[in-house]
C-alpha cells in the first residue's frame, strides 16, 4: 500500500493509474476506521481496478473546536486495516498541505440541502465538508467515490456539487452498518463510556419505533419526531438536537409523511453527538423493543 503525504505524491500515484489504464476508486475519511468504512472500501474495490482512501480530519468541517481536537486518531491501526483491505493507496495530507496560509476559497451548497437538520445545528460544517471534498476530487482525481448513507445529507451535498460543479466522479453510497444491537457504526462511539453506549441505543429504538408507527398508519409528522423525542429524553444525559421528517424528492420538511420519507434525528448522549435515520416505510432497524 502506498502512502502519499503530500498532494505531489497523490497526484503522481493517479498518474500512474491512468498511464495504467485503471479506474480509481475513492473513499474519503478522516480516520478511526471502523467497519463500516471497510464496508465502503470493499464497495470501491468492486466497483474499480484500484482503490485510494484518505485520512485526513478537515478542520474547516468542525463547529466546535473541541469537537476537534477530541477527534480520536488511531493512524497505525487505521493504516494496519487498509492494508488488511488490499487497499493500493492512502493519501495523508497535513493541514498545512491542504489549507496552507493565504487560504480563501470555500466551497458552499445553497438551497434546501443546507437549510436544516445538520446545517443548522453545525454552522459552516458542510461549507467546511463540501470545500475539502472539492479538493480532495482535483487532487485524486477518482472515478468513483464511496460515501455512507448514515451521512445522508452528506452525500446529497456532495451529489449536488459534483453535478453544479461538473466535476467527472460518480458518488455511490454504502449502506449503514450498525451494531449487532442496532447501533450505526460511528467513530464518535469510541467516546461513548459503557453506559453512554447503552443509552445511545435509544437512537436507533427511537427510530424504529417510529418507523413502525408508520407502518400502523401513523403519518403525522408531528406526531412521528415526538414519538423519537419521547424516547430519547427518558434517559438521562441526553439531549435532542433535531428530529425532523423530510421528504427526500426537494429535501423538505413535510407534515405529513410519505414512503418517499426519512425520519432524521442528532442526539447528544453524554455530550457525544449522534445521528441516524430510517426511511419510513422502509427496512426495519435491527433493535430489541420490549
Ligand atoms: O464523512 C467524513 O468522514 C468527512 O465528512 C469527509 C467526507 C471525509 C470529509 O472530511
Amino acid at each position: 500500500m502506498r502512502q502519499c503525504p503530500t498532494i505531489a505524491d497523490q497526484r503522481a500515484w493517479t498518474r500512474e493509474q491512468r498511464q495504467a489504464a485503471r479506474t480509481i476508486g475513492f473513499v474519503p475519511t478522516m480516520g478511526a476506521l471502523h467497519e463500516g468504512h471497510l464496508t465502503l472500501v470493499r464497495q470501491a474495490k468492486k466497483s474499480c481496478a484500484t482503490v485510494v482512501v484518505s485520512i485526513f480530519v478537515n478542520p474547516t468541517q468542525f463547529d466546535r473546536p473541541e469537537d476537534f481536537d477530541k477527534y480520536p486518531n488511531t493512524l497505525a491501526q487505521d493504516l494496519a486495516l487498509l492494508e488488511q483491505e488490499g487497499v493500493d493507496a492512502v493519501f495523508l495530507p497535513t493541514k498545512e498541505e491542504l489549507y496552507p496560509n493565504g487560504f480563501a476559497t470555500f466551497v458552499e451548497v445553497v438551497g434546501p440541502l443546507t437549510d436544516k437538520l445538520c446545517a443548522i445545528a453545525r454552522p459552516g460544517h458542510f461549507r467546511g465538508v463540501s470545500t475539502v471534498v472539492a479538493k480532495l476530487f482535483n487532487i485524486v482525481q477518482p472515478d468513483v467515490a464511496v460515501f455512507g448513507q448514515k451521512d445522508l445529507q452528506q452525500v446529497l451535498i456532495v451529489g449536488r456539487m459534483v453535478q453544479d460543479l461538473d466535476i467527472p466522479v460518480r458518488i455511490e453510497v454504502g449502506l449503514t452498518k450498525r451494531e449487532p444491537d442496532g447501533l450505526a457504526m460511528s467513530s464518535r462511539n469510541r467516546r461513548l463510556s459503557p453506559a453512554a453506549r447503552k443509552v445511545a441505543l435509544s437512537l436507533p429504538r427511537a427510530l424504529e419505533l417510529a418507523n413502525r408507527a408508520f407502518k400502523s398508519g401513523e403519518h403525522t409528522s408531528l406526531t412521528l419526531t415526538n414519538c423519537v423525542g419521547e424516547e430519547i429524553l427518558t434517559n438521562e444525559g441526553t439531549d435532542l438536537d433535531y428530529a425532523d421528517v423530510i421528504k427526500l424528492d426537494g429535501f423538505k420538511e413535510v407534515e405529513f409523511a410519505d414512503e418517499g420519507c426519512i425520519l432524521a434525528a442528532a442526539v447528544f448522549v453524554d455530550g457525544v453527538r449522534l445521528i441516524d435515520h430510517v426511511m419510513l416505510g422502509g427496512p426495519s432497524i435491527p433493535v430489541i423493543i420490549e
